[in-house]
């Protein structure tokens, strides 16, 4: 409403005849006194756009029968021009009390063609050539904008395609199992590209197609909704996510294949040492060490917190649970060594929980077994294999280092100080207790309830003998 008021306050007119634009003035002086402004009168199309730029009318009145305006350099600004002006042509010919307004703000650019039929009804000499002044440009516009908009979206998948192939973000594989993860891989990188592709392509060649030209303040062209265009990007969305999950199904069940052959190793996990035992073999081993081209089924379990064992190679990964058995099947296909790392956040020395794990040759590896159940005859040698083993050198370093728990470096016979600032001598009946019942008396300068507390039911008295001559060895 408001609108329409002020819209009737500041006019121009437009027209080379004296005549008609004074007759005009003063008929609206003198009918809406007070009402209405005239701002100007122009006599040139250049002109009244640089009046119109500058005095910012609402409404501009343009003589429909002079010859020297261009009305299509009027329509097209109109079209252009910022919401609120309004256009009359008025013409006074026959029927010239018939004035024709124009209000772009109702007016979508696909109506132009309407338009220029009305213009040109006046006169039919030229209609020819108005009819070719809009509509084809319009479709080749549009065929202009498919290619560029296609061909954007082919360049970035291309782009998006080789750069992630190339990006080597997975270690070599070595193991039968990283074969259909790392295809997998592939076809999801191809879907993945271009999907990005097609997303990003189209919305950044309308960022830069269709953004707003210098001086152009209108609004957008309002699109009430587009059915087809949204049952498009519902069904093919949904087509793509349900071909994934077949996929990766698929996929899934190829690479927790099962070998009733398999070999079994019992895979413990507590902060923050791995112990790997072998039932087949009666071996324990802080190495995780495996045969090539056989299965494996570790059944794992944490004694504490949630682990996660992950061996990058292998690309499989398994979460270790307190209480409850987990399994993983791998089939190692390289030899070689590799790092097996917690993936699982499990307290201040997760970054350190690793163990080193030596994939090796059948022959290689009966060897190792061999080497492993033949202990030796010295208690000393044997404690460090249990120390070893038992992952007890994860948190005691035997060069003076300080850990987690304190050095063995030096300790025998020391005198260790406690955190309540009691002391006592460090012999072989101190060093079992401390093994056995850690939490007992805790040294000064370290914290409790970090050491586990199972020991009791992991070693023997001899190993625990075993372990106390190695810790002496080392005074
Ligand atoms: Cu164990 Cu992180």
């Amino acid at each position: 409403m408001s609108d329409t008021q002020s819209v009737n306050r500041r006019v121009l007119i437009a027209s080379s005849h004296p005549l008609f634009a004074r007759g005009l003035t003063r008929l609206l002086q003198e009918r809406q006194a007070g009402d209405v402004a005239v701002l100007g009168v122009v006599s040139s199309t250049a002109e009244a756009f640089q009046a119109i730029q500058q005095l910012q009318p609402d409404l501009v009145i343009v003589d429909y029968d002079d010859e020297t305006l261009n009305r299509e350099d009027f329509l097209a600004h109109f079209m252009e021009s910022s919401g609120k002006i309004r256009f009359v042509l008025l013409s006074l010919k026959e029927g010239g009390d018939q004035a024709m307004v124009y209000d772009r703000r109702n007016i979508a650019a696909s109506q132009i063609d309407e338009w220029l039929s009305e213009w040109t009804e006046a006169s039919p000499e030229e209609s020819q050539k108005h009819t070719s002044y809009a509509a084809p440009d319009v479709r080749s516009g549009k065929m202009k904008h498919w290619i560029g908009a296609i061909f954007l979206v082919l360049l970035i998948a291309a782009g998006g395609i080789v750069g992630l192939r190339n990006a080597r973000l997975l270690t070599q594989p070595a193991s039968l199992q990283a074969i259909p993860i790392d295809q997998a891989f592939s076809v999801l990188w191809i879907a993945i590209a271009s999907l990005f592709a097609l997303i990003t392509g189209l919305m950044l060649y309308s960022v830069i197609a269709f953004r707003r030209k210098k001086g152009d303040e209108s609004d957008a062209v309002h699109i009430e909704g587009n059915n087809k265009l949204e049952v498009t990007w519902t069904i093919l969305p949904l087509l793509t996510v349900i071909g994934f999950a077949v996929y990766g199904s698929l996929n899934l069940s190829e690479v927790v294949l099962p070998d009733p052959q398999a070999m079994e190793v019992r895979v413990v996990g507590q902060q923050w040492s791995w112990r790997f035992e072998y039932p087949e073999q009666g071996i324990t081993s802080n190495e995780l060490v495996l045969p090539v081209d056989r299965q494996v089924l570790l059944r794992m379990e944490s004694q504490d917190v949630i682990h996660s064992f992950w061996v990058p190679e292998f690309r499989v990964k398994q979460d270790l649970l307190p209480g409850r058995e987990t399994q993983l099947r791998i089939t190692p296909n390289r030899t070689g060594d590799f790092v097996l790392g917690c993936a699982e956040i499990c307290g201040s020395q997760h970054a350190y929980m690793t163990a080193p794990v030596h994939v090796l040759s059948s022959a290689d590896f009966e060897q190792w077994v061999f080497d492993q159940t033949d202990l030796p005859d010295d208690p000393v040698a044997r404690g460090e294999i249990w120390a070893n083993q038992y992952g007890c050198l994860a948190c005691h370093s035997l060069d003076g280092t300080r850990l987690v728990g304190p050095s063995w470096q030096g300790l025998y016979g020391s005198e260790t100080v406690f955190a309540d600032g009691a002391s006592r001598t460090a012999d072989a009946e101190y060093l079992r207790e401390s093994i056995l019942d850690p939490n007992a008396q805790i040294v000064e300068g370290f914290l409790p309830g970090l050491m586990p507390q199972n020991f009791n039911e992991i070693l023997s008295d001899t190993q625990i003998d075993d372990i106390i001559a190695f810790i002496e060895s080392l005074k």
